[in-house]
């Protein structure tokens, strides 16, 4: 197949072959500016290092300098950690974590996400994000799944694509686009225990038939690099597993980009994965496995230069890392505009704040409603309790610039933002009714926790709107938990609120699903709402008034218990079924909430669904059967009914938004292809078995909420 870069290719021929072993070396060297201090920055730009991490505006622009005064004045490409907004600025926008934007099952969201995000990237003169996260949250204990597009490939693919294609746009070297970075490479979040960084436990074929395919979707959306996992897969820790980084990523995806390892990766070979015995190895492995750029393992360079001079390396690997690399640098006009101009005066602009607030708006999920919501017009006093309710810390989350690139918890909260108190007063305020706030507690107890205080002011209330969570504390890199029921004394609270018999509102602002126990099963409404970012109090509160109808759907299930997880949906048969099918001796075998669930202030009704297995059509009525209008997310699953290997009892293979006015009903067509129904055999081949199969059409992936038809391929 003829490279779509075979000028950018030439070009970067043409570079390397002027230069030394140790500029291409260096090339391969990603130096974390943060860490090693502006001095030894620069000596690293001198000596011709081809990427720093973590430098924001004049710091990036005086180390581009530096590096264009090299010999062969190669440009750096700043990376950064963008991966929900440009949020390590302060002045940028916050937009939701993925994991809330995952609920909104909208690739024009997620392309906007990132559209936004790589022009504000821009505009601090850098080049690269690492970002998108592809991992699958499966294991909810995992401190990251708030990076995650949840549980499911075909979603998580689906709007990787998209936010790749917003970051990227129609052509790398346009002013406004950034490069983006499909990681952690692969099965990341898979790790045993959901201990960050440990193995997982899967062979190639669970690798192709789960975590794999939205991988492959980032390759064909054009990412631009893709990032190597700290972990590893049956013991084969990923930075060596040239399987995976050359036959499966470049030969069979077809992958052009370039691979840059995660932080310390190769070091890491040596002091946490023990397969190298020195770092000297290590670089060798590395190398050789096909990671293109080292990150922060700076001694990387002097290990390869005398690998190489020693003739324990071949330099055409060197070669072929650094070609990689340059045809990055060429395609997105690195040589001709070393920085990046992006929209000056566009951080935190009104479309900037707009494009948020869809987002975050799109992304509230409802969960429950026994009828309390929307708060009425005749609720007069309202009272919002709970710390999350006004910690704008909280409200966003991880990757923030709170969190990187070190945690800054002093960091005085920039504005325009707005709590969820604040949203709610704010609404309230406008249709004459009172709003009350008592912090009670949090999800870490405090000095200031103070429930009866927060009981009293509770008092005399026609509506409680109660905020349960998380804090940052709790969440990120190497945060995993083992208990996920809400900490502190928020359960506590949460049942003595109840005690008052006042309509009880729960709304979970937190970075992950949480066992929510009595806070969720005893409430009369429960709303999701992540960690929303910039606007997502205002989102909140345009939901609870009903000023918008919440359309959000899981990209995750909830699970009733930690000692429940994994929960995820697309499960394999098994059956011991005890008592009443529990699977459990003393837990119903179900989710609390399962992937595709969300309600809505209407309803919708299914029925006459069709598919044909020769035109591969799908087609449903669906109705809206309430007094407003709605968003519903039309979920298409199918099941092989048997296989050779055993087979999720369902998968995710399509879906479809429609808007429907209230009594409108539509037709709901859906083109589907022979290859959707594929599985991977354990010869690894990804085939279609002649057989017979089912197809499910409905509002989530619940049984009762699926239509469906049996058909033979
Ligand atoms: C971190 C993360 C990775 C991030 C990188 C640079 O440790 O694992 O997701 O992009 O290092 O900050």
């Amino acid at each position: 197949m003829e490279s779509k870069n075979a000028a950018y290719i030439a070009r970067a021929k043409e570079i390397l072959a002027q230069m030394t072993l140790e500029e291409k070396v260096a090339q391969m060297v990603q130096v974390p500016y943060a860490m090693v201090g502006r001095e030894e920055a620069l000596r690293w730009a001198k000596l011709g290092a081809g990427s720093f991490l973590h430098v924001l505006g004049d710091d990036a622009r005086e180390v581009q300098q530096a590096a264009c005064s090299t010999r062969l004045g190669i440009p750096v490409i700043f990376g950064i950690d963008a991966v929900r907004g440009h949020a390590l600025n302060d002045h940028a926008t916050v937009f939701p974590t993925q994991l809330a934007c995952a609920c909104t099952w909208d690739r024009e969201i997620a392309r906007e996400m990132g559209r936004v995000t790589a022009r504000e990237v821009a505009t601090d003169g850098l080049h690269w994000t690492f970002s998108p996260l592809l991992c699958l949250s499966r294991d909810t204990r995992w401190g990251r799944v708030n990076e995650t597009f949840g549980e499911d490939p075909y979603l998580t693919g689906e709007l990787a694509a998209a936010i790749i294609e917003g970051y990227q746009g129609d052509s790398l070297d346009d002013e406004e686009s950034i490069l983006a970075c499909a990681k952690h490479y692969y099965a990341y979040g898979e790790a045993v225990g959901a201990r960050d960084a440990c193995d997982s436990e899967i062979t190639y074929r669970k690798a192709r038939e789960v975590f794999l395919p939205p991988f492959k979707k980032a390759v064909d959306a054009g990412c631009a690099s893709f990032m190597t996992a700290y972990g590893s897969i049956d013991g084969t820790p990923l930075t060596i597993d040239r399987h995976s980084l050359k036959d499966i990523l470049r030969d069979e995806m077809g992958f052009e980009g370039f691979v840059v390892t995660d932080w310390d990766n190769m070091s890491s070979l040596v002091k946490q994965q023990f397969v190298a015995e020195d770092t000297d190895e290590a670089a060798r492995l590395a190398a050789e496995a096909g990671n293109d750029m080292i990150m922060t393992s700076v001694a990387f360079y002097d290990s390869a230069v005398k690998l190489v001079r020693e003739g324990r390396l071949d330099e055409a690997v060197i070669d072929e890392a650094v070609l990689h690399i340059l045809t990055i640098k060429a395609k997105m006009g690195l040589f001709e505009h070393p920085e990046k101009k992006g929209r000056p005066g566009c951080f935190g602009c009104a479309e900037h704040m707009d494009a948020a607030l869809r987002t975050a708006q799109r992304s509230i999920t409802l969960l429950r409603n026994d009828g309390v919501l929307p708060i009425a017009p005749s609720c007069k006093k309202i009272a919002v309790i709970g710390a999350n309710a006004d910690d704008v810390r909280a409200q966003y989350g991880d990757w923030t610039y709170f969190t990187h690139p070190l945690p800054d918890p002093d960091h005085v909260p920039v504005r325009p933002y707005t709590t969820i108190r604040e949203g709610v007063e704010e609404l309230a305020k406008a249709k004459g009714a009172s709003c009350v706030y008592a912090r009670g507690c949090g999800p870490i107890a405090s000095d200031e926790d103070d429930l009866p205080s927060a009981v009293e002011a509770a008092k005399g209330a026609d509506v409680i709107v109660y905020v349960v969570g998380d804090v940052v504390s709790q969440v990120g890199e190497g945060k995993d938990r083992a208990d996920l029921s809400l900490s502190g004394r928020q359960t506590e609270l949460f049942r003595q609120l109840r005690a008052l018999n006042i309509p009880l509102v729960t709304v979970l602002c937190a970075s992950k699903p949480l066992a929510m126990g009595d806070a969720a099963e005893q409430a009369d409404a429960v709303v999701v709402a992540f960690n929303g970012g910039a606007t997502g109090g205002k989102a909140v509160a345009q939901a609870l008034f009903g000023e918008i109808n919440p359309s959000g759907r899981l990209p995750i299930s909830f699970p009733r218990h930690s000692g429940q997880v994994p929960v995820y949906y697309n499960q394999l048969p098994g059956w011991h079924k005890l008592v009443d099918k529990q699977k459990y001796c003393d837990l119903p075998e179900t989710p609390l909430y399962v992937f595709g669930e969300g309600l809505s202030y209407t309803d919708f009704a299914y029925e006459n669904m069709t598919f044909d297995p020769q035109t591969m059509k799908a087609s449903v009525q669906v109705s809206n059967t309430g007094a407003r209008a709605g968003l519903e997310t039309v979920q298409v699953y199918f099941r092989d009914l048997v296989s050779s290997v055993m087979t999720p009892v369902k998968n995710l293979i399509a879906y479809k938004q429609v808007e429907l006015a209230p009594g409108e009903t539509k037709t709901v067509e859906i083109k589907l292809e022979r290859m959707d129904f594929a599985l991977v055999n354990r010869r690894e081949e990804r085939v279609v078995e002649p057989g017979e199969f089912m197809l499910m059409v409905g509002h989530s992936s619940k049984d009762a909420d699926l239509l469906t038809v049996k058909f033979a391929l």
